[in-house]
C-alpha cells in the first residue's frame, strides 16, 4: 500500500459506528496495517486527568515466535455531540512536526473515530520528566520551531482547509467563553484575603483596570500570525530521553498565534517559582526564543501575544479561591502580593 492511501485509511475522518464494537486487536491491526494473529497483547492503564479523556492505555504487543515487542499508547477521548476532539484533528493534519529537531514527537500511528470517542494511537516513549525551569533554553528553541513549521502548514490551500483551521481557532467563542478566560468572574475571591492587610486594599479595582488592556491585546493578537499552539507546558507532558525532549499530549491544542506558547510556558513557571527564579528563567527563555524565531515573524507581535496569553492564564490562576487559600495556609502572602504587583505592571512593560 502506498503512503498516501495508508494515510487515507488510518486518518479516515468518517465516524464509523462499528469501530466502537471492534476488538482492540482489530483496531491495532487497522492502524498498523497488518494482522496481529501471531501477537499477544498486554495492557496497562496510564494516569490521565483531563476531563474528556476516557482512558490512556499502554499496550505491549509481543510476537509469539520471536518475542519481539512493540509498545503503543492508545488515548480515548470522549466526544460531545459527536464532535471530535481538537487533539484528534491535530493528529489528522499529518506529520506537521515531523522535521522537528528540538522537540521530538512520538509518531502517531493513526486515529480511529467512532460516534462517541476518538482513539489516538502513538508510539510509546520512555524518559524522565524534566525540570521545566531548567530547560528554558530548549523550550525557547522548541516553541520557535513548532511555530515555524506549523505556520507553514496553516496556509490554507482551499476552502475546506480554511474551514478546518477556522474551527480549531483559539478565537472561536466556544473556547473563549471558558471561565478561565474571564478573570473578572474571579475577582470576588479577593475578599478571602485578610481585610486588615493594607497591601491588598484597592486590589480589585486595580486588577479590573487590566480588562481594557487585555481586550486591546486580544484584538491585536487576533490579526497576528497563526500557528499550532500546544498550551500545556507541564513536566508530565515531556520526557527527557536519549533522542532529546519528547513532547506528548496535544489535548489543549488550538490554532493560536505566535507567542501564545511562550506565554503558556512562562505562566506555568510563574505559578511554580518565586519571583527571582521566575525572572531568571524568563530571561533564558526569551533569549533563546527570540534568537530562534523565524525572520518571517514579527518579534514585537510575538512578545505582545506572549504577554497577553501569560496575563490571561496567570490572572485566572492567581484569582482562583484555591490558589488564594493555598498561599494563605502556607503563610506566603508576601509572595502572592509580589505576584499581583508583577501582573499589574505587565501591560505598561509591554508598551515600553
Ligand atoms: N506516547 C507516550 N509514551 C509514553 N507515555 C505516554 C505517552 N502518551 C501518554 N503517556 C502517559 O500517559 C499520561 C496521560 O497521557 P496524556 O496524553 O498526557 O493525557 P492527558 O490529556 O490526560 O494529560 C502521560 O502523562 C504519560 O505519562
Ligand atoms: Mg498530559
Amino acid at each position: 500500500m502506498n503512503t498516501e492511501s495508508k494515510k487515507q485509511r488510518i486518518f479516515d475522518r468518517k465516524n464509523v459506528f462499528w469501530w466502537s464494537q471492534a476488538s482492540l486487536k482489530k483496531r491495532l491491526s487497522h492502524v498498523l496495517g497488518y494482522a496481529l494473529d501471531e501477537y499477544s497483547i498486554t495492557t496497562q492503564d496510564l494516569e490521565s486527568n483531563a476531563s474528556f479523556v476516557k482512558h490512556v492505555h499502554h499496550h505491549r504487543l509481543t510476537h509469539l515466535q520471536t518475542g519481539v515487542t512493540l509498545d503503543i499508547v492508545e488515548k480515548s477521548i470522549r466526544k460531545l455531540l459527536g464532535i471530535s476532539s481538537l487533539e484528534s484533528r491535530f493528529h489528522r493534519e499529518g506529520d506537521v512536526l515531523a522535521d522537528s529537531t528540538h522537540f521530538r514527537h512520538p509518531q502517531c500511528l493513526g486515529v480511529i473515530e467512532t460516534p462517541w470517542e476518538s482513539f489516538i494511537f502513538t508510539r510509546f516513549v520512555r524518559g524522565k520528566a524534566p525540570r521545566m525551569g531548567k530547560i528554558a533554553t530548549q523550550i525557547g528553541q522548541g516553541i520557535a520551531e513548532i511555530e515555524n513549521l506549523s505556520n507553514l502548514h496553516l496556509q490554507p490551500k482551499n476552502w475546506l482547509q480554511r474551514y478546518r483551521f477556522w474551527e480549531m481557532d483559539f478565537f472561536r467563542p466556544w473556547y473563549l467563553l471558558r471561565w478561565r478566560f474571564n478573570f473578572v468572574r474571579y475577582l470576588p475571591s479577593l475578599s478571602e484575603l485578610p481585610a486588615d492587610d493594607a497591601r491588598f486594599h484597592g486590589l480589585k479595582e486595580r486588577l479590573l483596570s487590566l480588562q481594557p488592556e487585555l481586550n486591546l491585546a486580544k484584538a491585536r493578537a487576533f490579526n497576528s500570525q497563526r500557528c499550532f499552539c500546544h498550551m500545556d507546558y507541564l513536566a508530565k507532558n515531556f520526557f527527557s530521553s536519549r533522542e532529546g525532549f519528547q513532547m506528548i499530549d496535544w489535548s489543549e491544542v488550538k490554532v493560536g498565534r505566535i507567542g501564545f506558547d511562550g506565554g503558556a510556558y512562562l505562566s506555568a513557571i510563574f505559578r511554580q517559582e518565586d519571583m527571582a527564579r521566575f525572572m531568571k528563567i524568563r530571561m533564558y527563555f526569551l533569549r533563546s526564543y527570540l534568537a530562534a524565531l523565524d525572520e518571517r515573524f514579527d518579534a514585537q507581535s510575538a512578545l505582545h501575544n506572549m504577554d497577553y496569553f501569560f496575563l490571561q492564564n496567570a490572572l485566572w490562576h492567581f484569582l482562583r479561591p484555591k490558589t488564594i487559600a493555598d498561599y494563605q495556609q502556607r503563610g506566603k502572602l508576601d509572595l502572592l502580593h509580589e505576584k499581583y504587583e508583577y501582573l499589574l505592571a505587565l501591560p505598561s512593560m509591554a508598551k515600553g
